[in-house]
């Protein structure tokens, strides 16, 4: 298979996973591709390798540049397994290569695949002197593993950071806009908003280091290079990483027999009253992690259930589990719901929403059975003052 060169004697030599759906948790409905960059100079350098099932492509591209025995280093900035478990196939093609990572890196890799590596340990700021390049790496943590690093060729202005800005899209194209912006932006989204949401302050720290950096190019180990749109995806990152949000709603809900929809419909038309855009995400029709991107962009989130079993109904419960763990802050939450007796559904969707520490200006609505018509208006009045708030404070 054909490598791609994209800086002088620096070659893409990933592999494209087309048929993936699903990583760990989250939808993939674009599939995505795992990048691998080879640099060649006096010593050679592999950064980050693949997936198991993605070695052999990974290997005839990097045959399509070089022999994979000439290979000195292979750098792991990460040690997931999307990332790592191509290893043990690749040190035996490239049986003299050293493996450059962070201390947490090393551990991580002995955990995983139980075997006695030759490592360079690299602390952040530490460099690794190829022939004319150098590489140079900065540790992340937490952006999104303790062993996240990120290394820079200054030679190149080029930045490899693994995960961060990384997009999961499949595709013959390499670069950003070879797609286009909106459908960058979007996985980019969908990515960040799954895996590094609870990490805003570490990623506001590495966005700081980003800054000091003249980059004219960042390969992601996901999805596309950047090349066009990297001020644009570094102000998206800063916005999300300090949980900026837009005045616009999310109402995500379940229901049993069309209660908690009514109610959800009322408050779409409150909301949309008062001039705020809405999304209905219904969750027998949306995987949870669908519904998260939305939640990233937007101020109001509104959630519905109905009572089942003194609860809430599973699908509801799944979706602000994730959330917990998510940790979006500065949201404005909303908990609605119906319910045959007891209706300790929407209490404890209320509960949940308050334990996240997001504001909640109104009152929980949960209503017996079906609701009427003074009820549904209750829900529509309910909707507008929240929209009016939400308009209030992005007009602040
Ligand atoms: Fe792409 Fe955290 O692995």
């Amino acid at each position: 298979m054909k490598s791609l060169e994209i800086k002088p004697q620096v070659y893409w030599v990933g592999g494209i996973d087309w048929n993936l759906r699903y990583f760990h948790g989250h939808t993939a409905p674009r599939g995505t591709t795992y990048n691998s960059y080879l640099i060649v100079d006096e010593k050679i350098a592999l950064v980050d390798a693949v997936k198991h099932y993605m070695f052999d492509e990974m290997l005839s591209r990097i045959r399509d540049v070089i022999d994979p025995a000439r290979i000195d280093y292979l750098v792991v900035n990460h040690v997931e397994m999307d990332h790592s478990s191509g290893i043990p196939k690749f040190l035996e093609a490239a049986p003299h290569a050293r493996i450059v990572t962070s201390p947490k890196g090393k551990k991580g890799l002995e955990r995983h695949y139980k075997k006695s590596w030759d490592y360079v340990i690299v602390n952040s700021g530490d460099e690794l002197k190829l022939g004319r390049r150098t590489l140079k790496f900065v540790h992340t943590p937490m952006v999104h593993w303790p062993d996240s690093m990120v290394t820079y060729v200054p030679e190149d202005k080029l930045l490899l950071p693994n995960d961060a800005f990384g997009q999961h899209i499949a595709s013959t194209a390499r670069f950003d806009d070879e797609v286009g912006w909106d459908i960058v932006h979007e996985e980019a989204a969908r990515y960040y908003a799954n895996i590094v949401f609870p990490y805003g302050e570490q990623v506001d720290k590495a966005l700081e280091v980003a800054a000091t950096l003249p980059i004219e190019m960042i390969g992601p180990s996901h999805g596309l290079i950047l090349r066009s749109y990297i001020p644009r995806m570094l102000q998206v990152y800063h916005r999300w990483a300090n949980n900026e949000s837009d005045a616009k709603a999310v109402i995500a809900y379940d229901t049993m027999w069309g209660s908690t929809q009514k109610i959800a419909l009322a408050l779409q038309e409150g909301l949309e009253s008062a001039g705020i855009p809405v999304t209905m995400r219904f969750l027998q029709t949306n995987h949870i992690s669908d519904v998260v991107p939305d939640v990233l962009t937007a101020k109001a989130v509104l959630i519905g259930t109905p009572t089942l079993n003194n609860g809430m109904l599973p699908t509801v419960s799944a979706l602000l589990t994730y959330l917990k763990g998510l940790r979006p802050k500065n949201r404005i939450g909303m908990a609605f719901g119906s319910y045959g007796w007891g209706g300790q559904g929407a209490r404890d969707a209320a509960e949940a929403i308050r334990g996240m520490g997001w504001e909640m200006p109104e009152e929980t609505i949960n209503i017996p059975y079906i609701p009427d018509e003074s009820e549904l208006l209750t829900a529509r009045e309910a909707g507008q003052r929240l929209g009016q708030n939400l308009k209030m404070i992005s007009d602040m």
